[in-house]
């Protein structure tokens, strides 16, 4: 199924960040969307599972740590779902409206793992998130990248979900699969090391940020980051 890109044609920037628990995805999405704020760049900002209403509903079922019956091909179908009612009812109308886009996890997620993790194949769940997506892929997806053991002690504070209380060996695999998919698709996903002081990992972002939308879009967006 070829996606129609007259339909996908946005004048937004659309940012998805990556990678394993505890590697400071929510921490940087505050940083960046506070720098976005600061030059006066109309941001939205939303996560999956359940960045909308009905997603919530899914998150609730994916997350919760009672549903261990949950088997992976229905796993994989409700991220599916939650992703297709998040791309029209939220991504895609913020992107059209000129806006900047910042998910909490998206496909690339699916792909690592419930493709790779889980075992149902790679080009299943790319063939699957193209028809989920209309085609629509970040511009530029951020993948967090950390040593298990230090997103686990980062982690200790919180009570786990259903995927976070998978084994280490999962996270590894985890890990592993988010740079192999980073070297399947090195323009559009770049993998940043999470193991640096948070300051070091928010200016880092900042630069690869403005970097590519300077080079990607070099229009209204891109004039009021140069201020
Ligand atoms: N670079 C960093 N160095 C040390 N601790 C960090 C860093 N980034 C985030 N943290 C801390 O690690 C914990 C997990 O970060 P969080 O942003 O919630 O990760 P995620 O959203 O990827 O699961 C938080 O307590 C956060 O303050
Ligand atoms: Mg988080």
């Amino acid at each position: 199924m070829k996606p129609d890109r007259k339909k996908l044609a946005y004048p937004g920037f659309f940012i998805s960040f990556e990678g394993g628990e505890g590697a400071g995805k929510s921490t940087q999405i505050r940083h960046l969307t506070k720098y976005f704020h600061d030059h006066k760049i109309p941001v939205v900002l939303t996560l999956e599972p359940g960045g909308t209403e009905i997603g919530s509903k899914i998150r609730e079922l994916l997350l919760d740590p009672r549903n261990t019956a949950l088997s992976s091909r229905a796993e994989l179908l409700l991220y599916l779902a939650d992703r297709a009612q998040h791309v029209t009812d939220c991504i895609l109308p913020a992107l059209k409206a000129g806006k900047v886009v910042i998910t909490d996890r998206y496909a690339d997620s699916s792909n690592v793992y419930q493709g790779i993790c889980r075992g149902l194949g790679l080009k299943e769940t790319m063939a699957l998130n193209d028809y989920a997506t209309y085609g629509l892929y970040p511009d530029l997806a951020i993948v967090l990248d950390l040593p298990v053991k230090l997103g686990f002690a980062r982690m200790k504070q919180r009570v786990l979900d259903r995927m976070e209380l998978e084994k280490s060996s999962f996270h590894n695999k985890v890990r592993r699969g988010f740079l192999q998919l980073s070297r399947k698709y090195p323009k559009r996903i770049q993998v940043i090391n999470a193991a640096q002081t948070e300051d070091q990992v928010r200016v880092e972002i900042q630069d690869l940020v403005r970097n590519r939308i300077r080079k990607s879009k070099g229009t209204s967006l891109w004039k009021k980051m140069e201020k």
